[in-house]
């Protein structure tokens, strides 16, 4: 949140900057956060309070340690990604002596180089957080390069100057205690709205944040600086170019603003996915296609000596976990379980020190999942965490983490932390692969590439979604629903069931295709509806004939296929009644893929059954009891 409004008083109505922030903090709390801070400038100088936990920590600080009365402000709810939360790394961040303040969303690449620089330049650092080092820099720009001259633009400037140095995706507001009516903000891959007021303007990570005062509101576009003051909005590019701001009216109420304009926190983390999957991704492999997995910290001669790998997770994770094992087994060769962490211990599972022990948890406080890794640990076994919450327990009681970048994840029903969790669990097969020399550098530079393509193969099935979402509501009577696929696609299958149970509370359940034969083909009668999830006709083309005979048997006796395939399948479409085509990628990244239309379908069927899709009945998000 940033606001610059105007009075004589320091006051407009009875409320000042501190007021807004922090109101527009409580409506950005959805957005879940592990810290919260916020900074004023007032009588010349910068105040601040910042403090870990939830905003009502801050409030309490705020009581106790009051900042004066400001006209000018900024505030932030921080959800970790690089340091762990913490008053120390809540965010503002100052510099320049206490003058600057800065908060960030996202994730600064190249913090580590220009950390050595500033570092060279004599600067402390307290926190481990990037966004220090982007608060030091810009200091350091205003300082060196513009001697602290507020005339010439002063912080807009150095803003511009900084953001040309920063790699990766932020969103950066900043305020001087040298240009008290002002503050700075830039984005880049981060989002970042401007709220226009009467004499009065705001700055928010989405609209919510401001929609109290106003619904006259600016999007950003990409590589912008804008700077407010309290009546006037100046956009420049990062090298000081003007530039436009498409002015819009929001007519969200301040619920679905929330949401950013869909009706469920599941819908909207559905669409998040495209940006879940890039942010994962995002920082860790170079131009040379190398991945750069150091925040991993555990030792590669370790890695290098694992002959087995265990992979320990519930629910959807569980999924993910399973998606994993194809993956990291094609390209490792290294021998890969996955257990359900509430069997794992109870079965004397085989763990010695050459065991690589990788946890996949959302949350990172499943008490099964963290029951299982201290059993692990116990057994001798290295443990590395795939988690989407900085800082929970999972992680912190594992040899090394690394993390989703999905973001918070508000629904029960799991969805854009699945296609993080799969990707990160990529990113450690490839790296894996890497160390151990079973890949060549050009093998996974051309694997990273597809990677990369996904994200926006994810928005193509988005922007495509109406004719699944029609499917789902016209099967709102079903009494049961299955699911199958082969190879990866099994898991997928699984996922597809667990979301129907979950949301719409009707039966379901996921089969490998190549089960069918052996049982559950008896489940086979007229109109009972049968998802089959088709491997690419591209890949191992025995995956593939062999599921389209799968549908063939389901159909032959009398089963409604509903089949998710390959754009350009054509094979498929002789035993489907219906075809959902999902754009080409290769066949172990395709469950990235695949698994969106079954999402969107479950969350369908049960919207139109009238259910809660964010808070399914009997579930908790993450379930802390063994
Ligand atoms: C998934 O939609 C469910 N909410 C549930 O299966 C979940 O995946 C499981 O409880 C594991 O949670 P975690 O990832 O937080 O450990």
């Amino acid at each position: 949140m940033g606001y610059v409004g105007r009075s004589s008083n320091g006051k407009i109505a009875g409320y000042g900057a501190l007021d807004v922030v922090l109101e527009g903090l409580r409506r950005l709390e959805y957005r879940g956060y592990d810290s919260a801070g916020v900074a004023v400038v007032a009588d010349g100088v910068i105040s601040s309070r910042k403090k870990s936990g939830k905003l009502n920590n801050l409030l309490v600080e705020l009581e106790e340690n009051p900042l004066p009365d400001s006209l000018t402000g900024i505030g932030h709810t921080r959800w970790a990604t690089h340091g762990g939360p913490s008053d120390q790394n809540a965010h503002p961040h100052l510099a320049d002596g206490g003058k600057l303040a800065l908060i960030h969303n996202g994730i600064i690449e190249n913090f580590a180089e220009l950390k050595l620089e500033l570092v060279g330049k004599g600067v402390t650092f307290l926190s481990e957080t990037d966004t220090e080092v982007a608060a030091a820099l810009l200091a350091d720009i205003f300082r060196s390069k513009l001697n602290g001259d507020v005339s010439d633009g002063g912080l807009t400037r150095a803003m511009q100057l900084a953001c040309q140095r920063l790699e990766g995706a932020f969103t950066l507001l900043a305020v001087h205690a040298d240009q008290p009516d002002v503050v700075v903000a830039a984005r880049r891959n981060s989002p970042l709205v401007v709220g226009l007021g009467e004499g009065e303007n705001f700055l928010g990570s989405d609209v919510s944040g401001f929609i109290d005062h106003t619904r006259r509101a600016v999007e950003l576009g990409q590589d912008q600086i804008v700077t407010i003051t309290a009546d006037t909005v100046e956009i420049t590019d990062f090298f000081g170019a003007p530039a436009e701001g498409k002015e819009y009216h929001v007519n969200w109420d301040p619920e679905s603003a929330e949401k950013g304009g869909f009706a469920s926190f599941m819908e909207k983390e559905i669409h998040d996915q495209p940006d879940a999957v890039a942010q994962t991704l995002l920082g860790r492999s170079d131009i040379h296609g190398r991945l750069t997995l150091d925040e991993l910290r555990i030792d590669v001669e370790l890695l290098k000596s694992v002959n087995k790998i265990i992979v320990l997770a519930c629910g959807t994770s569980a999924y993910a976990g399973q998606v994993a094992k194809y993956a990291i087994e094609h390209w490792c060769r290294i021998p890969t379980e996955v257990e359900l962490s509430h069997e794992f211990r109870y079965r004397d599972p085989i763990v010695d020190g050459n065991t690589l022990v990788v946890s996949i948890s959302q949350s990172g406080e499943t008490m099964d999942t963290l029951m299982a890794v201290r059993y692990a640990k116990e057994q001798g076994a290295k443990t590395l965490s795939i988690c989407n919450t900085n800082g929970s327990t999972i992680p912190r009681e594992s040899d090394a983490v690394l993390y989703t970048h999905a973001g918070p994840e508000i629904a029960v029903a799991s969805t854009k932390a699945f296609l993080a969790q799969i990707t990160a669990a990529y990113l450690l097969g490839l790296y894996l692969a890497q160390l151990r020399g079973n890949k060549f550098q050009g093998e996974i530079k051309d694997i990273l590439a597809d990677l990369g393509k996904i994200p926006a193969k994810i928005q193509r099935i988005l922007d495509n979604e109406g004719q699944i979402k029609d499917l789902g509501r016209s099967m709102a009577d079903a009494k049961s629903v299955l699911f199958l696929g082969r190879h990866v696609g099994f898991p997928v299958a699984m996922e597809g069931a667990l979301k129907l149970k979950e949301l719409a509370y009707i039966h379901a359940e996921g089969f490998a295709a190549g089960e069918l034969k052996h049982g559950p083909i008896a489940l086979i009668e007229e109109g009972q509806p049968v998802f089959v999830v088709v491997p690419s006709p591209r890949g191992r083309d025995s995956l593939h004939s062999k599921v389209v005979s799968n549908i063939q048997e389901v159909r032959a006796r009398g089963a409604k296929t509903i089949v998710i395939a390959e754009e350009g399948d054509e094979a498929v479409k002789a035993y489907a009644e219906h075809v959902f085509y999902i754009p080409e990628a290769p066949t172990l990244l395709a469950p990235l893929l695949a698994t969106v239309p079954l999402q969107i379908f479950a969350l369908e069927l049960a919207q139109a059954k009238g259910y809660d899709v964010d808070q399914p009945r009997n579930l908790a998000k993450s379930v802390t009891v063994e």
